[in-house]
């Protein structure tokens, strides 16, 4: 594996296959490495970035004590056949970078970490513009982020296509997280009632359409007070549990069918994400 510091150095890349993107902060897990492999199967060479971007970080969030394993991290790159590893210095990546908005400002994780997707659109468009991928991967457990992202490739025309790698799980169905990190193993049994509560709610929306005099809207906004105080129940503060439109990540309207169970709660002071898409056209 080719580790590139320096930005200037991205210019001796050999591009025999195309390049894919794959952008990370670091502390990396099987979520990550799966989007290795997938691209590696898609015979592209897969350009791996780390860098903790303080960007993306909120003044009271956990910037400082990110885990950062970058020695780890670069054993399990070189065991998965990567090609390139991206570990740029903060003050060369963040010299003059042009800042950007993000869109979806007023939905699910923007709401609550007001200025994060800009930071996270910031860099990944930095990262766009030094490297030019043909493709860059993205995970779907961060819904919004692989949104705005498309969202960003489709607004400059950018000819670099998104890829976006299913939620790799762990054996009780907590979703693989770097943050996941800061919880015990009991602690992180306890959090796969997150999962297991999404598929729950997914079963009792594919009940409400099968019954067509039941406005799916309303009985949505229902099930995620019931499961709200559910999640209560079980200890974890709920930032957002919604059940929206996966297309505009709007609130779901009587006729959807491409819907979105997203979840950020905190558990045991640590903030989880998870998400399940359910797709009601055949119910
Ligand atoms: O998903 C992440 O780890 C980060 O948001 C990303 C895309 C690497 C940008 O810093």
């Amino acid at each position: 594996m080719k580790v590139i510091k320096k930005i200037d150095d991205l210019k001796v890349i050999d591009k025999k296959r195309p390049i894919a993107l794959i952008p990370t902060m670091g502390n990396l897990h099987e979520g990550h490495l799966s989007l290795v492999k997938q691209s590696i199967n898609l015979q592209l060479s897969p350009l791996v970035t780390i860098f903790v971007n303080p960007l993306q970080f909120g003044p009271n969030e956990d910037f400082e004590t990110y885990p950062r394993t970058i020695k780890q991290d670069k054993e399990s790159l070189e065991k998965q056949k990567c090609e390139f590893l991206f570990l740029p210095e903060k003050s060369e990546i963040l010299e003059g970078i042009k800042k950007l908005k993000a869109p979806y400002s007023n939905f699910l994780c923007a709401k609550k970490r007001p200025g994060h997707f800009d930071g996270v659109i910031t860099i990944v468009n930095r990262f766009f513009e030094l490297i030019k991928p043909e493709y860059c991967f993205f995970g779907q457990k961060d819904f919004q982020q692989q949104l705005i992202i498309r969202n960003h490739l489709k607004e400059k025309r950018l000819s670099t296509k998104l890829v976006v790698g299913e939620t790799v799980r762990d054996g009780n169905g907590l979703a693989l997280s770097s943050r996941n990190n800061y919880l015990t193993q009991i602690e992180k049994k306890d959090a796969s009632i997150i999962y297991r509560y999404l598929k729950e709610i997914a079963d009792q929306l594919r009940q409400v359409r099968s019954d067509f005099s039941k406005d799916l809207s309303v009985h949505a906004l229902m099930i995620c007070q019931e499961y709200k105080n559910k999640f209560e129940d079980k200890g974890f503060k709920i930032d957002y549990l919604e059940i929206i439109n996966a297309k505009n990540l709007e609130k779901s309207k009587k006729d959807d069918t491409d819907l979105l169970i997203a979840i950020a709660a905190h558990y045991k002071g640590v903030r989880l994400i998870d998400n399940l898409p359910c797709d009601l056209s055949f119910s």
